[in-house]
C-alpha cells in the first residue's frame, strides 16, 4: 500500500509516448511522493518503460496490464491494487487520426472514439466510487489543444478530445462536491510514437474517396506543414504534468505550450465562431495556395530540368 505521505498514481499507456515519459518522472520524483502504477494493454512492450524506470523499477514503480478498451481488464488491474485505492488516475491512453473524413471508415472512428473517449469513462467508472467514499483524488486527463480548437483534417480525432473536455467539465463539479479534482492536460504537439503512427497511417492512405483537391491540399500542403509543426513546436510535458499533479489548488485546464494560447482565445472572443473561423480559414487556405503554387513551381522547374536532359520523369 502507498505509505503516508506518497500517494499512488495509476497511469494509462505507458508503453511509449507521454504516458511512458510521465510514470517515469513521478517514480522518480526526488521527493519520492509517488508510488506508480504504470499500465499498458501488451506487457510485450515493457521494455523501454523498462529502462526509462531504471532504479525505481519495482520499488516507486510497477508494472500491469490495463487496456482502456476493456472494462474486465480495468477492474482486474484496480482490484489487484491495495484496498483498490488509486490517489491520481491519469488517464493518458490515446489514438490519433487524421486524414480527408471521405477516405475513414466508421468502424475505425468508433474504435477511435472507444479509446480516446469511452476509455476515460470505463476508468473513472472504476476509481470514482472509492474516490468518492475516501473524499479525496484527483482524475488527470491527457487532452489536447485539439479539444478546445478543432483542426483541418483531424475532425474525427478533435471531436473524441471535445467529448472527453465535456465530459470532465460537467463531472468536474460533481467531483468537486466530493474533494476530487479534476484536471484536463492539453498539450499541443509532442513528439512521440503517435505522431510516428499517424504519418505512417496517413501515407499510405487510399486517397480515392475523396476529390482531386482535397486529396492535394492533404498531401501537399496539410502533411508537410503540419509535420513541420511537430519539428519546430514539439515539447515534452512530463514535468508540466508532475507540477498539475503536486499544485495545491489543481487546475481544470492546462495547456502545455503557450504558443497555443491566442489560438484557443479566438473561441472566447466571438461567441459566433466566425473570429475563429474566419481566422482559421485564412491562415491555412492562404498559406495553402502558397504552398501549393511553390510545389507546383518545384514540379514545373523539375520536368524542364530532366527535358532539358531528355530524361523521361517518372510519374
Ligand atoms: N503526441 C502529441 O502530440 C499529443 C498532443 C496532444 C495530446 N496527446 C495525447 O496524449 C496521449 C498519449 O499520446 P502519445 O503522444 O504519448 O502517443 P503514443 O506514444 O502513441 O502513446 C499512446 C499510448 O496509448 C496506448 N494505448 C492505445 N490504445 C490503448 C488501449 N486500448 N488501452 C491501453 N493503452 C492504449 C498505446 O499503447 P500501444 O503501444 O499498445 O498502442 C501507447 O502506450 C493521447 O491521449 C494523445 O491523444 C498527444
Amino acid at each position: 500500500m502507498a505509505s503516508m505521505g506518497t500517494r499512488r498514481v495509476l497511469v494509462t499507456g505507458c508503453s511509449s509516448g507521454i504516458g511512458l515519459a510521465v510514470a517515469a518522472r513521478l517514480a522518480k520524483d526526488e521527493l519520492r511522493r509517488f508510488k506508480v502504477v504504470a499500465t499498458m494493454r501488451d506487457l510485450k512492450k515493457r521494455g523501454p518503460l523498462e529502462k526509462a524506470a531504471g532504479d525505481s523499477l519495482n520499488k516507486t514503480l510497477e508494472i500491469k496490464e490495463l487496456d482502456a478498451c476493456c472494462e474486465a481488464s480495468i477492474k482486474e488491474c484496480v482490484n489487484s491494487l491495495p484496498n483498490r485505492r488509486v490517489d491520481i488516475l491519469v488517464s493518458n491512453a490515446g489514438v490519433g487520426m487524421i486524414g480527408p473524413l471521405e477516405c475513414q471508415s466508421i468502424a475505425a472512428m468508433k474504435e477511435l472514439f472507444d479509446t480516446n473517449f469511452f476509455g476515460l469513462v470505463r476508468l473513472v467508472k472504476e476509481v470514482l466510487p472509492d474516490m468518492k467514499q475516501r473524499q479525496s483524488g484527483h482524475i488527470v486527463v491527457m487532452s489536447s489543444v485539439m479539444g478546445i480548437q478543432g483542426l483541418l483534417f483531424n475532425d474525427v480525432y478533435s471531436a473524441s478530445k471535445f467529448a472527453v473536455e465535456g465530459f470532465c467539465e460537467s463531472l468536474a463539479v460533481q467531483a468537486l462536491k466530493f474533494n476530487i479534482k479534476t484536471t484536463l492536460v492539453e498539450p499541443g504537439p509532442v513528439m512521440t510514437e503517435f505522431e510516428r503512427k499517424v504519418y505512417e497511417d496517413a501515407e499510405m492512405m487510399d486517397l480515392s474517396e475523396t476529390d482531386e483537391e482535397t486529396a492535394k491540399i492533404f498531401r501537399e500542403v496539410y502533411l508537410p506543414y503540419s509535420k513541420k509543426v511537430f519539428t519546430s513546436l514539439g515539447q515534452t510535458t512530463e514535468e508540466q504534468t508532475l507540477k498539475v499533479i503536486t499544485a495545491k489548488d489543481p487546475p481544470l485546464r492546462h495547456q502545455t505550450n503557450r504558443l497555443y494560447t491566442p489560438v484557443t482565445a479566438l473561441k472566447h472572443a466571438d461567441p459566433t465562431g466566425r473570429l475563429p473561423l474566419d481566422t482559421f480559414y485564412k491562415m491555412i487556405f492562404n498559406c495553402a495556395r502558397a504552398q501549393l503554387r511553390t510545389a507546383d513551381t518545384v514540379s514545373a522547374h523539375r520536368k524542364s530540368v530532366l527535358r532539358t536532359k531528355k530524361i523521361q520523369p517518372k510519374l
